[in-house]
């Protein structure tokens, strides 16, 4: 149940004010009876019309948004200097209050996913949930032995914060390009992982979260909802 006035808003991309006027103005319909009362509760699955015109599509009580980071956007919410991840899709969805969920570094590219449920995010980024991050990784140095040794029994950084396992091995011909598979998530995670073997990252993008791959067709800076199999998959893991 919601306040139809917060309802119609989230539904339209109308402001609070304008879905309020619309209501005591008498434009607005619930369940073919006029409501001009906006502070009445409704279901989600309410017949709400405007003008007579049922709105469109379905009540969606969040979104989650798969993004192809594009290098130089910052993974936040706002932010003074630079364009954000979320400043990709706001106009699309101006009454949501997105969010990334999990952070790329500012030259990192690759899936960011942006949503409003607090709750998934919580359980992605919790160390409980052991939710895998994979990437595709460009060294400056070709991959070692020691290196995938060292990952796989859990690199000490030089901070002394000794870190999870992790998987690294080639991901073709090219011994400078890997595949990182990390099972918890630290600050700048891969580049000092790589640091203590003197490596260094000449970019980093994210494959994939959880069982969720980023979609191929998506260029850098493009977007598109998750799909609802997609979603089932994260919220399964
Ligand atoms: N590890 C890093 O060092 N940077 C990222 O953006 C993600 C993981």
């Amino acid at each position: 149940m919601m306040r139809l006035d917060k309802y119609l808003a989230e539904r339209t991309g109308m402001t609070r004010s304008e879905s309020r006027k619309a209501i005591t103005k008498g434009r607005v319909a619930v369940n073919g009876v006029v409501c001009r009362k906006a502070d009445t509760q409704v279901v989600e699955d309410a017949a709400i019309a405007v003008d007579g015109a049922p709105l469109a599509g379905t009540y969606q009580k969040y979104v989650y948004i798969m993004l192809n980071k594009p290098e130089g956007v910052v993974s936040a919410s706002r932010d003074k200097r630079d364009t954000t991840v979320v400043d990709l899709v706001a106009e699309h969805f101006p009454r949501r209050a997105l969010f990334p969920a999990g952070r790329l570094d500012k030259t990192s590219t690759g899936f960011v996913l942006l949503t409003d449920d607090g709750a998934l995010a919580h359980d992605l980024l919790s160390p409980a949930h052991h939710v895998d991050k994979q990437y595709l990784v460009t060294l400056d140095t070709p991959l070692t032995d020691a290196m995938q040794a060292g990952f796989a029994a859990g690199v000490t950084l030089a901070d002394g914060q000794t870190l999870a396992p992790a998987e690294v091995e080639p991901a073709g011909e090219d011994p400078c390009v890997v595949r990182v598979i990390l099972h918890q998530g630290v600050y700048h995670q891969i580049k000092r992982m790589f640091g203590v073997f003197g490596a260094g990252v000449n970019g980093l993008h994210r494959e994939a979260i959880g069982k969720v791959a980023l979609d191929p067709a998506l260029a850098p800076g493009q977007w598109r909802e998750l799909t609802p199999e997609e979603l089932q998959r994260l919220q399964e893991q």
